[in-house]
């Protein structure tokens, strides 16, 4: 029957007892190219990992070889609040603000004075902490400078615990993010911070105080050399505190980075150098 012949053909090809082939192939046929893949796989995997050595080679592990050119670096504010950018609270109400203080409080704690002097150095202020490498010889591990809480003064949470909160008077720390390398500020101007409403709030904001005065980075936390030359470095913070801001209304505000070199919102990233949010806080009359 034309079934049973074709069964019989199937079953031959797949081992024909006459010729001894297996699939259509032979034993030695099946072992040229089983060893022709083997050797093939090992001259590839052999050709990837000599790649990688001499690119590894070339590497520094304590330097980006590559970094996209970010000349503007970003701002957050402390305390955070949730990614909304909202700081609201009751003075009368101290669960309404106690999370901010203590948010700040546990910011703050790398920057008390017993960790920062043992981590880092007292540095020459009001110039830049150059620890280049010298051609062959890696100058790492990369020494920091102190940055203490102190130096925060009113906002620091050492003489007013509650960091101005509990009378309407608060704190916001604002941070700058790290960009290895660069050199904020020029010809012995360090960066500042200016803070101020968006338009239609300008005569709610009230008087401003910074900390430290005039709200500036000082030049000897520059440049940052990375997380892996510089383990202990501590990014430098500047607070500013509103004394007289008008209570149960919205208050929109922007603070931004004064450099004569960092462009601030420039076209590829509105948001580079700047930060806003939005105050208000409530009281019962
Ligand atoms: C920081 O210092 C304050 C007092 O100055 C102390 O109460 C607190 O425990 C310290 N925190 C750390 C983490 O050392
Ligand atoms: C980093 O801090 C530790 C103490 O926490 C200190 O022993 C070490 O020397 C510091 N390293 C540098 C490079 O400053
Ligand atoms: C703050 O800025 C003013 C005016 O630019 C300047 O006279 C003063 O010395 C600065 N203070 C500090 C501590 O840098
Ligand atoms: C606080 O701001 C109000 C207006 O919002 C103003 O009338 C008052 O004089 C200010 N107080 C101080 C001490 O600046």
């Amino acid at each position: 029957m034309a079934k049973d012949a074709e069964k019989g053909e199937w079953k031959e090809y797949i081992w024909n007892p006459r010729t001894r082939e297996f699939l259509g192939r032979t034993a030695s046929s099946w072992g040229l190219i089983l060893l022709f893949y083997l050797v093939f796989y090992i001259f590839l995997a052999g050709l990837f990992a000599l790649t990688m050595y001499v690119m590894l080679q070339t590497l520094d592990d304590h330097k980006p070889t590559w970094q996209d050119r970010l000349t503007t670096p970003g701002m957050v504010i402390q305390p955070e609040s949730d990614e909304t950018f909202e700081i609201i609270y009751n003075i009368q109400k101290t669960e309404s603000w106690d999370m901010y203080t203590q948010a700040l409080d546990k910011f703050l704690e790398p920057y008390n004075s017993t960790v920062q002097e043992q981590k880092n150095d007292e540095c020459k202020p009001d110039e830049y902490f150059l620890q280049e490498d010298s051609a062959d010889v890696k100058n790492n591990p990369k020494r920091s400078c102190q940055f203490k809480r102190d130096f925060l003064q009113d906002c620091s949470g050492l003489s007013d615990r509650y960091y101005g909160y509990q009378d309407g008077k608060p704190c916001i720390i604002i941070k700058m993010n790290r960009v290895i390398g660069m050199l904020p500020g020029k010809d012995g101007q360090a960066p500042f911070i200016t803070c101020g409403a968006k338009r239609e709030d300008t005569d709610k904001i009230g008087e401003l105080m910074y900390f430290p005065p005039n709200g500036t980075f000082n030049l000897m936390y520059y440049p940052y050399y990375g997380k892996k030359a510089q383990v202990n470095y501590s990014q430098p913070l500047v607070a500013v505190k509103f004394l007289n801001i008008t209570v149960n209304e919205d208050v929109n505000i922007e603070c931004k980075i004064n450099a004569n070199n960092i462009p601030s919102g420039s076209e590829r990233d509105k948001f580079a150098g700047r930060v806003s949010f939005k105050l208000r806080i409530n009281t019962i009359n």
